[in-house]
């Protein structure tokens, strides 16, 4: 049966990425491969809008997180962290296991934290050394407001803005250097469109100071020495070479559809998705400020998502996400991201639909759908 991949990472993979991981394997210390990573690197600057270098980890998205943690700070620093899904959750327990003192602000799951308060914990207590947020948090279908952040930490010579974007880079236009983002970390399984393997950071002369002081322990996400290695277009130590092979192709691909377009196409979509959940009289469970890389969607009343998620995967070879942790069965979560178009949309639409009157549900069919199309045509 076709398989139909709708989760907010991992997410498809053109058949161009495909192809190049097919080929046979090269040398990473060799020549070809050199010319490959040099290659990369412009396409990575462009993506993150940066003119500084994007390094990356043979790792999945979370160790680029961990590099975001040990490369910049110091034992017993304090830092602030927005905790507002299970993402934030997982900045807090990296700086917990470094030995950092995490505030943290709360914000109610599906809301996105007010900048304002930001500005008011960071007047209370100057000795914070960094903020740490999402740029959108995939667990809630939320987007903070990172650029209203960055005006707030700009300024600030002692505090360091460290965000995660790993469902952002790609969906949004990030301006990493006009925002004076610190750092910016992503994973290659979201808008990147190639499988788990790769994760990426960017990193502003503001953080690379405090990289010079940062005494938390640290080896094989040692940024230093990937900078050394990856600035002579070598990597420090053996990359996932297939998935660079791929890269670079994806790469392309955005460059050739523009950044722009590839941002305007995930606002479209989600536009589309939003429109269509509600349209079945299904609820969003983030409408204020929602992620234009996924949609969550509350569950039909009366029923576990787990169910209809289930439905979906055994009867119709569709993926969504399911809620986690306390979301589990209360939420269900539509990815548009990477390599989706309208018809994916279409697809996820029409299959919601007809798992929901396999259910029960009391849904008039093709509302949804039609409710997508009508935004997609315009
Ligand atoms: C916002 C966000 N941060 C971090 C991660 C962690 O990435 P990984 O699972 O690749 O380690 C994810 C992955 O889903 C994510 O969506």
């Amino acid at each position: 049966m076709k398989r139909y991949l709708l989760t907010p990472g991992p997410t498809p993979i053109p058949s161009e990425a495909l192809l190049a991981m097919a080929k046979p394997a090269i040398y990473h210390r060799g020549p070809e491969f050199k010319e490959v990573l040099a290659e990369v690197k412009e396409g990575l600057k462009y993506l993150f809008q940066t003119d500084r270098e994007v390094y990356f980890f043979t790792s999945s998205g979370t160790g680029s997180m961990e590099a975001a943690v040990c490369n910049f700070l110091c034992s017993g620093d304090k830092v602030l962290v927005v905790q507002g899904g299970k993402f934030g959750e997982r900045w807090r327990d990296i700086c917990m296991a470094y030995g950092l003192q995490v505030d943290s602000i709360d914000v109610e799951w599906g809301k996105a934290v007010d900048p304002e308060e930001i500005k008011s914990r960071l007047e209370d207590d100057p000795s914070i050394k960094a903020v740490f947020v999402q740029f959108t948090e995939s667990s809630t279908g939320v987007k903070h407001d990172v650029e209203r952040i960055a005006q707030i930490t700009g300024p600030l010579d002692q505090t360091l803005l460290i965000v995660d974007a790993v469902t952002g880079i790609g969906v949004y236009k990030i301006e990493t250097d006009a925002w004076k983002l610190d750092v910016v970390i992503t994973g290659s399984q979201k808008a990147l469109m190639i499988p788990p393997g790769l994760s990426f950071i960017c990193v502003s002369d503001k953080a690379w100071r405090f990289a010079e002081r940062s005494n938390l322990p640290k080896y094989y996400f040692d940024l230093r020495k990937e900078k050394k290695a990856q600035d002579k277009n070598e990597n420090a130590y053996t990359p996932a070479v297939p998935l660079v092979m791929a890269l670079r192709e994806t790469l392309r691909l955005i460059r050739t559809e523009g950044l722009d377009q590839v941002v305007e196409r995930h606002a479209r979509l989600a536009e589309a998705t939003r429109a269509a959940v509600q349209a079945l009289g299904l609820e969003l469970f983030a409408p204020e400020s929602p992620s234009n890389a996924v949609t969550a969607v509350k569950s039909p009343k009366g029923m576990d998502s787990s169910r209809l998620i289930k439905h979906l995967r055994e009867k119709y070879s569709i993926t969504f996400a399911g809620g986690q942790d306390r979301l589990k069965g209360k939420i269900f979560r539509i990815a548009h991201l990477g390599f989706a178009d309208r018809f994916d949309v279409i697809t996820a639409i029409a299959g919601l639909e007809m798992a929901l009157y396999d259910l029960g549900y009391p849904i008039q069919l093709s509302a949804g759908v039609r409710a997508a199309q009508e935004r997609l045509l315009k």
